[in-house]
């Protein structure tokens, strides 16, 4: 099973399995993590599950789709890093990867 990584609001790491098919957001949730508050339950609507995914990682998830776009755009502290937990569908590829959760969400 995939591990990912979670940097923490408070600085400390926590590395989880997440099921393959399952998102970054269920992931933290799950796992009862803080940060990632998933106000809509993962239909891309709230933008509380707001991460910054390692540079080197970013090609292992699927290209954002227009609507998280546009809400990632006004978001406090987005950078071009930025990704919605919720859209980031994890794959065996996705293995060892690292995401920011920000204090922001
Ligand atoms: S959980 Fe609401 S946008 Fe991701």
């Amino acid at each position: 099973m995939p591990n990912i990584t979670y940097q923490l609001p408070d600085g400390s790491e926590q590395t989880v399995d997440v099921p393959e098919g399952q998102t970054v957001m269920d992931g933290s949730v799950r796992n009862n993590l803080p940060g990632i508050v998933a106000e809509c339950g993962g239909s891309c609507s709230c933008a509380t599950c707001h991460v910054h995914v390692a540079p080197e990682h970013m090609a292992l998830f699927d290209e954002p789709m227009d609507e998280e776009t546009e809400l990632v755009e006004f978001l406090d502290g987005a950078c071009e890093r930025s990704r919605l937990s919720c859209q980031l569908i994890v794959s065996a590829e996705c293995d060892g990867a690292r995401v920011v959760v920000p204090d922001t969400n």
